[in-house]
C-alpha cells in the first residue's frame, strides 16, 4: 500500500499543517503499529533518503522543536543517526552523556526525565537497559518518547530501517522468507523484527542453540529450528543477530569457536539461500563469531546500507511524530 509522503524534491511540509502523523504521540516499539502506519513510515523515508543526497542536507521541517537524546546504554549507530536526522530536520537537539550526568550521583530515571521536561523539549530519544523503560516514561511525559532500544524487548526503529532496506532491495516485504540466526534470547532488534515482519506479510525463520531460543517463541507465528542449514535454504534475506555477551548471566554455548562452527554464517552456508540473497546484522558486529568476515564484506551484505537508511527512517519518525503531538 503506497500512502502519500511529502514530496521529495520539497522540503517536507511543516508537520503541523498535514494529515500525515502516526496514532500515538510517542514509537515505543513495533506492537502498536499497523500495517499502514509502517508503510507511511517507510514511504516518508524515501522522501527524507532524498535530502540526504542533497549538497546542503538541511530543511527547515523541524524548527522550533527541540529534541534531547538520552542513552543510557553504550550506541553507535542508532544515537549518531537520530543525531544527524534531528540536524537535517533543523531540530535543536541535546545529547544527554548519562556517564556525566546527576544519574551517576543515584537520579531516578523518572527525576531525570521529569528535570528535563521541565525545560520544555518536544521529543526525548532514549536507550535503556530496562525493558519497558520507555514505556513508563510515555506515561509520565508530556514529550514525545521514542524507544531506541530499552533492555531485550523492543528496538523500533532498527526494525523500520531494516524493512526499509529490505523494500529497497525487494520491492516489498509480504512473502518474503526471511531467516534471523543468533542470540533470539537477549535480542529486541528480534522481538521488533519478527512484528514487523509478520505484520507485513512475511515468512520468518529463526535459529539458535536452544539454550538462546526465547520460550514459547513459536507463539508468534515464526517457524523454529537450531539447523542454519535449514533456517538459510530458500531464503530471501538472511539476518544475523549479535551475541550479546554483555546479557549473558551464564554459559549458553561451551566456547565461542565452537558457536562459529555450528552458527557462523560462512560463504558455503550462505550458498543454501536464494541467488539474490541479502545478508542484515544491525551491528555491532562479532566478526568469526556470528559472522565470517567474507560474507559481512562479501557481495551479498547489505549492512553498510542499512546504516545509511537508518539515517531517512530516523528522519521520517521524527517528522511524523511532530504531527502526532501537534494534532493533539
Ligand atoms: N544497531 C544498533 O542499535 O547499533 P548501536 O548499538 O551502535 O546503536
Amino acid at each position: 500500500m503506497k500512502t502519500h509522503a511529502p514530496a521529495p524534491t520539497d522540503a517536507p511540509a511543516d508537520p503541523a499543517s498535514g494529515t500525515l502523523r502516526l496514532k500515538s504521540k510517542d514509537l515505543l516499539g513495533i506492537a502498536g503499529l499497523d500495517a499502514g502506519e509502517i508503510t507511511l513510515i517507510l514511504d516518508t523515508a524515501d522522501a527524507m533518503r532524498e535530502i540526504g543526497s542533497r549538497p546542503i542536507k538541511k530543511v527547515p521541517t523541524l524548527r522550533g522543536r527541540t529534541v534531547v537524546n538520552l542513552f543510557f546504554e553504550p550506541s553507535t549507530r542508532t544515537r549518531t543517526s537520530f543525531e544527524i536526522a534531528e540536524k537535517r530536520l533543523s531540530a535543536d537537539t541535546l545529547s544527554i552523556a548519562t556517564a556525566t550526568s546527576s544519574v551517576t550521583k543515584g537520579e531516578t530515571l523518572v527525576d531525570t526525565v521529569r528535570n528535563l521536561e521541565a525545560m520544555a523539549p518536544d521529543m526525548i530519544v532514549m536507550r535503556h537497559a530496562s525493558s519497558g523503560a520507555a514505556h513508563l516514561l510515555a506515561r509520565i511525559c508530556r514529550s514525545a518518547i521514542i524507544n531506541a532500544g530499552d533492555g531485550m524487548h523492543e528496538h523500533p526503529t532498527q526494525a523500520l530501517l531494516d524493512a526499509y532496506t529490505i523494500r529497497a532491495h525487494k520491492g516489498r516485504l509480504a512473502g518474503l522468507n526471511v531467516a534471523i540466526v543468533g542470540d533470539l534470547l537477549h535480542s529486541r532488534v528480534l522481538r521488533s523484527n519478527v512484528a514487523l515482519l509478520k505484520t507485513m506479510g512475511a515468512d520468518v525463520c529463526a535459529c539458535a542453540p536452544s539454550t538462546l531460543m526465547p520460550p514459547g517463541f513459536d507463539r508468534f507465528g515464526v517457524k523454529a529450528t537450531s539447523s542454519v542449514d535449514e533456517a538459510v535454504e530458500g531464503a530471501d534475506v538472511v539476518m544475523l543477530l549479535r551475541i550479546q555477551h554483555e546479557r549473558m548471566d551464564g554459559h549458553f554455548f561451551p566456547t565461542v569457536r565452537e558457536y562459529f562452527s555450528l552458527f557462523g554464517m560462512t560463504p558455503a552456508r550462505l550458498r543454501r539461500a536464494r541467488p539474490d540473497v541479502i545478508v542484515m546484522h544491525p551491528g555491532p558486529m562479532n566478526r568469526g563469531v556470528e559472522i565470517d568476515s567474507a560474507v559481512a564484506d562479501g557481495p551479498y551484505s547489505v549492512i553498510l546500507e542499512q546504516v545509511s537508511n537508518g539515517v531517512a527512517v530516523r528522519m521520517a519518525v521524527l517528522y511524523l511524530l511532530a504531527g502526532s503531538s501537534e494534532a493533539e
